[in-house]
């Protein structure tokens, strides 16, 4: 508790300057404009189109960005990012129970969107243009399919420094970490998204019960990752029977970008799935 409450100064003191919504990328129902005006919509589909969004491959998440950060889980604008859940800024039926960590171009929280119609659910992202792709992205598929992806949002954030400022203690059930960047070089495993210093908000994050999902088609990181929750005392892998009866296990390798990505060069890939528990004493 003392680790996360610095934790959490820490943080509040790095954007005490900033502002305290995450305005920039609000989902506000609009209708995106896919006229001639606008190449980067596809005319077709109405879906943004990829090549108008790309950006640098690799962010360094250690770097100092500058993006609205909330200052508190109570300060994340639910009514901006999932207005048909919260008609009006003071309701509050629901919390965000699923985080999607660097979640790329957005495919696994398209896919888990209607699976899971009734679960909130964000993805977080550090390069400005992927997010602004995956927020243009939900926005046409809400406009296409009125109903659907209602549940389904995505923030500019670097999760290694500011989960503490999106989720209070055990609000969620589900973290994933699909494919994230490798970086192989030893000096620089500190800006991996799986560390045993980062796997301790991770555990303060979800709830006891909860899961914490990891792929990767590099095998040096995947042994990285099993190795670093195995040795977590507040997580245990799942058998293979509960692997095996978990629709969101089927969806790892095939619905990122990256994922499909590896599948069509036929690459191996590498899966680490554990439950938070709690630990006995
Ligand atoms: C290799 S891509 C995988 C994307 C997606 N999960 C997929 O499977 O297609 C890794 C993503 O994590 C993002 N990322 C890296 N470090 C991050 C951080 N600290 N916070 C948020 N996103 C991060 C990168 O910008 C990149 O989009």
């Amino acid at each position: 508790m003392m680790l996360w409450s610095a934790i959490l100064n820490s943080n509040i003191q790095n954007v005490i300057t900033e502002v305290t919504s995450v305005s920039n990328m609000q989902l506000e129902e609009k209708i995106p404009s896919g006229d001639e005006s606008n190449p980067c919509i596809s005319k077709s589909t109405r879906l943004p189109r990829k090549r108008f969004y790309r950006a640098r491959a690799h962010s360094n998440p250690l770097s100092d960005s500058h993006f609205p950060v909330p200052i508190s889980p109570h300060h994340v604008e639910y009514s901006s990012h999932y207005p048909h859940f919260f008609p009006s800024a003071d309701s509050n039926p629901k919390k965000i129970e699923f985080a999607d960590v660097g979640c790329g171009f957005g495919g696994l929280l398209i896919s888990l969107a209607t699976l899971y119609p009734d679960t909130l659910m964000i993805g977080m992202e550090l390069r400005d243009k992927v997010t602004e792709y995956v927020k243009e992205r939900i926005l046409a598929l809400r406009v296409s399919t009125p109903g659907q992806y209602q549940n389904v949002s995505v923030v500019r954030t670097n999760s290694m420094k500011y989960i503490p400022n999106y989720f209070e203690k055990s609000q969620l059930s589900k973290m994933f970490f699909l494919f994230p960047d490798p970086h192989f070089k030893e000096k620089n495993h500190r800006r991996r998204v799986i560390s045993p210093f980062l796997l301790d908000e991770y555990a303060y994050a979800i709830r006891p019960g909860g899961i914490i999902y990891t792929i990767t088609d590099v095998e040096e990181l995947g042994e990285w990752m099993k190795s670093c929750l195995e040795d977590h005392p507040m997580f245990e892998s799942l058998t293979e029977e509960e692997l095996e009866a978990d629709p969101v296990v089927k969806l790892l390798s095939c619905a990122t970008e990256e994922g499909q990505k590896v599948s069509r060069n036929g690459g191996q890939t590498f899966k680490a799935v554990y439950r938070r528990i709690i630990p006995k004493v």
